[in-house]
């Protein structure tokens, strides 16, 4: 038997071995290997309904797999509950707090560390470290945040007054607080406007940082995607089409075909100041 991975061991190490999802007839996704070396970034891309979102939802518990495997740090996590993997650090965007739109920036992200010291009450059998943190170090911890994701001004606002973007920077400052070790993040860019959603790649970058944390990155924003990632994975009608580094998947006729190909266009202005083609890196159209 394979030992429980350790909430405070750094970075997590996921490995997904010939998953496969079926919904009644639909394979959404079709013998998928995918491996992230602790601490890094590695992108899922792929067409609408290629089955990406159904990968997380593997990983995280929300589906059954079909077959295959998902180990964490070499643990098989499969017959895990979705609330037993939070408490190996496995962390899905979007949290509950975003819920409350009366809530100012500030106490959203409080809340947010009550509800990590919360889980910490259940897992304080389980010996985990942080399950008894003071009020003043969970005060820090919010300052801290802040300060990191530039939200000083917004502190005092509600969430409901805030631009998407803006609320988006302050969910992923909540994941910063809830200690992810594998973050799973599902179009964290979505909605966002343009001259927002540029901020993404620093903030993106600074979130990896500060979290010190494994991250899978499902994005429609092809640029961003080459920029951040050490592995880009490229999926197509639930298999994977290519994967490699970003100049390799960039290359790959396969990857063009089944995706890159239609937003070429893109990838040549990948970096910080894209100019963003709408109409090319981001097929979504719901
Ligand atoms: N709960 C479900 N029941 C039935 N079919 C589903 C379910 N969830 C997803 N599917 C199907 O599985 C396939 C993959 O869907 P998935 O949402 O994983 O794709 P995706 O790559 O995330 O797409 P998008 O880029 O649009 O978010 C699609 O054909 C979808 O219709
Ligand atoms: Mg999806």
């Amino acid at each position: 038997m394979s030992t429980r991975p350790d909430r405070a061991a750094g970075p997590a190490r996921l490995e997904i071995d010939d998953l496969v999802v079926s919904f009644g007839g639909v394979r959404a996704v079709d013998h998928v290997t995918l491996h992230a070396e602790p601490g890094s970034i590695v992108g899922l891309i792929g067409p609408n309904g290629s089955g990406k979102t159904t990968v997380l939802d593997a990983v995280s518990g929300l589906v059954a797999p079909t077959s295959g495997a998902v180990r964490v740090d070499g643990a098989e996590v499969g017959d895990y509950l979705p609330e037993e993997r939070i408490s190996i650090g496995m962390v899905r965007s979007f949290q509950d707090c975003q819920l409350f739109p009366e809530l100012s920036v500030e106490d959203t992200l409080l809340l947010c560390e009550d509800a990590r010291r919360s889980v910490g009450v259940v897992s304080s059998t389980l010996q985990m470290p942080w399950a008894r943190r003071s009020e003043r170090d969970k005060r820090r911890a919010v300052d801290q945040v802040v300060t990191s994701f530039g939200l000083g001004r917004f502190r005092e606002h509600r969430t409901s007054e805030l631009s998407t973007g803006t609320r988006r920077v302050v969910d992923l400052a909540s994941i910063v607080l809830s200690g992810p070790r594998l973050l799973l993040l599902d179009e964290p860019t979505a909605g966002i406007a343009q001259r927002e959603a540029e901020a993404f790649i620093p903030l993106l970058r600074r979130l990896h940082e500060v979290a010190d944390t494994t991250i899978i990155l499902v994005e429609h924003d092809v640029p961003l995607v080459f920029e951040l990632c050490s592995e880009v994975v490229v999926m197509e009608t639930g298999q994977v089409v290519s994967s490699g580094s970003p100049d390799e998947v960039g290359r790959d006729p396969r990857a063009l075909a089944a995706y890159l190909g239609a937003s070429d266009e893109a990838l040549l202005v990948s970096g910080p100041t894209r100019a963003r083609a709408e109409s090319g890196g981001n097929d979504n159209g719901g």
